[in-house]
């Protein structure tokens, strides 16, 4: 296709200022092929997003984990869309299903979708996270839990241009049981024809669709083999020297 891969490395809640120089580092080293057109991004918390930016390469891009709803204003313990922009941040990841299913957490559909607008509105793109529980995976809607949680945001982004989209299937995240490349493969290519139906041919063409849930060194160049896998969102292994491989396994 001539989609360019897209690897995203979400930290998560992890890292120490000692530990996050030592991974800028392990990326910064990452040699990028001159004309593969890959592109890394990676996701710290939010108090080290300035120091990522200050220490990583500028061919690499910074994402943050989440954002705030609204503007700057009264709204005590919140990030703004505006700050993150100010620091030089150029994603946010949304939708992720640890923000939608912690139940401390637990943000909707709606809100995960008007927190894209938001962001998107403003000129920062959104890896917008979607996925079924295992639950939902037994019982068959797989593909009706991931057409909804679309269908909220499409409901409020008319401008696909700056969204990748992760599909994360929540049974994999964090627990090592990787989706088959054809369980993801079926997904990606689902979630292809939602867009063309839904939104465009030329979305469908154009967005990229990537692969989350237990990502490492190892299973990444089978995934990346699928015709509709254009990247990954990366947990666990983003924090390794085999988030490298990860990058390099689009050939
Ligand atoms: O955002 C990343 C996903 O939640 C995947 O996490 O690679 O640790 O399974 P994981």
């Amino acid at each position: 296709s001539n989609r360019h891969f897209f690897v995203g490395g979400n930290w998560k809640c992890n890292g120490s200022k000692k530990s996050i120089r030592e991974l800028a580092d392990l990326v910064n080293g990452i040699q990028l092929e001159p004309n593969s057109g890959t592109q890394v991004v990676c996701a710290p918390p939010f108090p080290y997003l300035d120091f990522v930016r200050s220490l990583l390469k500028k061919e690499v891009g910074v994402a943050a984990q989440n954002c705030w709803i609204h503007g700057n204003g009264a709204y005590t313990g919140e990030v703004s869309v505006d700050m993150l922009l100010d620091l030089g941040v150029e994603w946010v990841i949304l939708g992720h299903s640890e923000r939608r299913h912690i139940p401390e957490l637990h943000e909707s559909d709606e809100t995960i979708a008007q927190k894209t607008k938001r962001a998107l509105d403003s000129g920062l793109g959104v890896i917008l996270c979607i996925g079924e529980l295992l639950q939902e995976r037994e019982e068959g809607k797989t593909l009706d839990v991931c057409k909804r949680q679309l269908g909220a945001v499409a409901k409020v982004v008319k401008d696909w241009e700056k969204v990748v989209v992760a599909y994360e299937p929540v049974w994999a995240i964090g627990t090592g049981k990787v989706a088959t490349p054809e369980q993801a493969q079926e997904v990606h290519a689902v979630v292809r024809k939602w867009f063309s139906e839904t939104v465009s041919p030329q979305v469908a063409d154009k967005i990229r669709i990537i692969y989350g849930g237990s990502v490492n060194g190892q299973n990444c160049n089978l995934l990346a083999g699928q015709k509709d896998i254009d990247g990954f969102l990366v947990g666990g292994a983003s924090l390794k020297p085999e988030f490298a491989n990860i990058v390099s396994s689009h050939s």
